[in-house]
């Protein structure tokens, strides 16, 4: 399988990441004693970015899987296909990873079908195999293979949580959103916006951050904040910006939509 390119899924230029602990060290740690991670944390606060980066901090190529439901482990591991030849195996992007050695990203991986566990488990315990089984081959993970799973807690169903045995082959990181200056820093470096704006956007986060569980399932993403930056960077006034990225995707509840409003044009008058 000396066909693959493995440049392809070198990451060359350096993501933005700004940590938020000690998380680089841990991770590098981990990846040093080959254990599988699990990234945990709300959605848009920069887990995705933090493996990014990590791939790139390693010099490793990098194979990111956005799981689904109707996602099964052939999908992973790869099928034959049949052309004009005849059949012909294709590898899947586990398959892949396992094979040149890369992190494998699997993202939301509680959506996926219960039988990708069983993929799963002999590449993130002491065997480090892949077996194919409708190829009849028996893969032994690349030594710079590793494989990171994301997870959102709170969001699954107890029927779609991951089973004791899944969870218990992982190293875990809990991620948060940022404090409020280094959030606003990030918000800053990725947009372009001034510190004072940022940081506005920032406290409208908070706010919302602080009705979850109180009418609101999730509060203001990283991301979202990262959004209304760019809108306000585009000449949209702050307050619209504001409405259309941090507040209508989030709710359709009058009451909430009605109190985020106020605080936007409480910290923008
Ligand atoms: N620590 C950080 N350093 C740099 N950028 C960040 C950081 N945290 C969040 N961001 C910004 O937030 C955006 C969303 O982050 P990311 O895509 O990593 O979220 P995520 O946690 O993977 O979310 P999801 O669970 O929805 O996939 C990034 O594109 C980036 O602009
Ligand atoms: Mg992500």
């Amino acid at each position: 399988m000396s066909t693959i390119d493995k440049d392809q899924y070198i990451i060359k230029e350096e993501p933005y990441y700004s940590p938020l602990e000690d998380e680089i060290e841990l991770y590098e740690a981990a990846y040093k004693a080959k254990l599988p991670v699990m990234v945990k944390g709300p959605t848009g606060c920069g887990k995705s970015r933090f493996i990014e980066h990590m791939a790139w901090k390693l010099g490793k190529p990098l194979i990111t899987v956005a799981c689904n439901e109707d996602m099964t482990a052939s999908d992973l591991v790869g099928r034959y296909l049949l052309d004009a030849d005849g059949t012909r195996w294709l590898d899947g992007p586990l398959t892949t990873a396992a094979r040149i050695g890369a992190i494998c990203y699997l993202d939301e991986v509680v959506e996926a079908r219960q039988d990708t566990t069983v993929v799963i488990h002999p590449l993130t315990d002491h065997r480090r195999t892949l077996p194919l089984d409708k190829k009849g081959e028996l893969i032994d993970a690349h030594p710079d293979f590793q494989l990171v799973i994301s997870y959102n807690p709170g969001y699954q169903s107890l029927m779609k949580d991951l089973k004791q045995s899944t969870k218990q082959r992982f190293v875990g990181f809990d991620f948060d959103y940022a404090t409020a200056q280094v959030e606003a820093d990030i918000v800053c470096k990725e947009t372009g916006i001034d510190n004072e704006n940022a940081l506005k956007l920032v406290k409208i986060g908070e706010t919302a951050r602080n009705l979850k569980g109180h009418g609101l399932d999730e509060g203001i993403s990283t991301r979202l904040l990262v959004y209304a930056a760019n809108l306000i960077n585009q000449g949209i006034a702050p307050t619209k910006a504001c409405r259309m990225a941090l507040v209508r995707p989030i709710t359709d509840d009058a009451d909430i939509r009605g109190t985020l409003d106020h605080a936007i044009d409480a910290i923008f008058a």
